[in-house]
């Protein structure tokens, strides 16, 4: 059969058509099976984009109080409120007893607050405790009885919080007890040496910080038998009586720079100093009811008075002599 021009053109129209169309089928088939790729590959960025923002949700969520509760704990260890906050205080033989109540007081009223004693277990051990209770406190090792190791407190106290605003002197010893006939001078020097000289020395080195601050406050601790001396213990009992003569010579000479002083004399108290008297019934028996006193003091009897004579609630009062005795006749 021949084949007129038309139809062979037909033909090869029809054929360019039918392989035209095949490679446009392929070109679509082609460009689906692209754009599905890229929608699927899409999607599964998208589900792994979801995927991390529900697990990062999932973890705020966890833990989010987790967070918040440790960053209360960074902040309660460093930054307490209270009367006291961020106040710098220096209290000295404050490892246990007395000292250690009222460091933990100053802390708890939101100081930073200086622990010392001689011993480096002592200190370890309370400085764990207080810190254990999220109290900011650092611990120094030192002798105050020594003027080297007096410096060493002061600077260690700069160096760590820069500045000191309180200083409370709770120190003593007494190597003494007997008739005040058979005591030493080699006795009453180490008595005056730590209980009167270190405590005027840890003033004189603390004053220049302290007015560099604007003003400060500093307590001695002294002892009811500063009023009433107990014969058995006269060199200790002198020593105490003139940290009362201390702190009004102290005062007015500190008042023109915003510095009070003031001393609290403690009673009877169940530590490891007032067991040389505790320890013997009899005598402990007497003491309380010549001064009709029905308990014998706790160290934590003393942390709130000396943090209200910090405050500036007390800042109206220096130069006093203050009794904390459960009631004990005090006079000169
Ligand atoms: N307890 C009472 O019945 C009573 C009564 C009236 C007055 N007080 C007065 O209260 C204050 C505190 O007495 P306390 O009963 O609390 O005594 P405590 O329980 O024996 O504590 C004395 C603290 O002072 C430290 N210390 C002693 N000598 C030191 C020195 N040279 N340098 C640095 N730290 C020293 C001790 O630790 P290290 O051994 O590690 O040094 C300890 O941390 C004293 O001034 C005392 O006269 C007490």
């Amino acid at each position: 059969m021949r084949r007129t021009p038309d139809q062979g053109n037909d033909r090869e129209v029809l054929g360019s058509l039918t392989v035209g169309g095949s490679v446009f089928f392929l070109i679509l088939k082609r460009y689906q099976e692209t754009r599905l790729t890229i929608l699927r590959r899409r999607e599964k960025r998208m589900m792994c984009s979801w995927a991390r923002v529900s697990r990062f949700l999932r973890v705020l969520v966890c833990r989010a109080p987790l967070c918040v509760a440790m960053q209360m704990s960074r902040t309660s260890a460093t930054q307490r409120d209270g009367p006291h906050k961020d106040k710098v205080a220096i209290v000295t033989g404050s490892s246990q007893g007395i000292g250690l109540a009222i460091a933990r007081r100053l802390a708890e009223d939101g100081a930073h607050v200086v622990v010392n004693s001689r011993k480096k277990v002592n200190v370890d051990r309370a400085v764990k405790e207080l810190k254990a209770e999220n109290l900011s406190v650092l611990g120094v090792v030192c002798n105050v009885g020594k003027e080297e190791d007096q410096q060493r407190l002061v600077t260690r106290a700069l160096e760590w919080q820069g500045g000191i605003d309180y200083l409370i002197s709770s120190v003593a010893v007494n190597p003494f007890v007997g008739n005040i006939l058979d005591s030493t001078a080699e006795m009453w020097d180490k008595i005056f040496e730590v209980n009167v000289k270190s405590m005027f020395l840890m003033a004189k080195l603390s004053v220049p910080h302290m007015q560099k601050r604007g003003g400060g406050s500093i307590v001695f601790i002294s002892s009811l038998t500063g009023y009433n001396p107990l014969p058995i213990i006269g060199p200790y009992a002198v020593s105490k009586t003139a940290l009362f003569g201390l702190t009004k010579v102290l005062a007015p000479t500190l008042t023109p720079m915003n510095i009070r002083v003031n001393c609290l004399a403690v009673g009877l108290t169940r530590t490891n100093f007032g067991n040389v008297i505790l320890k013997d019934e009899a005598l402990t028996d007497f003491l309380m009811k010549a001064n009709n006193v029905v308990r014998v003091g706790e160290p934590k009897d003393y942390g709130g008075v000396v943090s209200f004579l910090c405050s500036s609630d007390a800042s109206y009062i220096t130069g006093e002599n203050i009794v904390a005795a459960g009631g004990a006749i005090s006079r000169l």
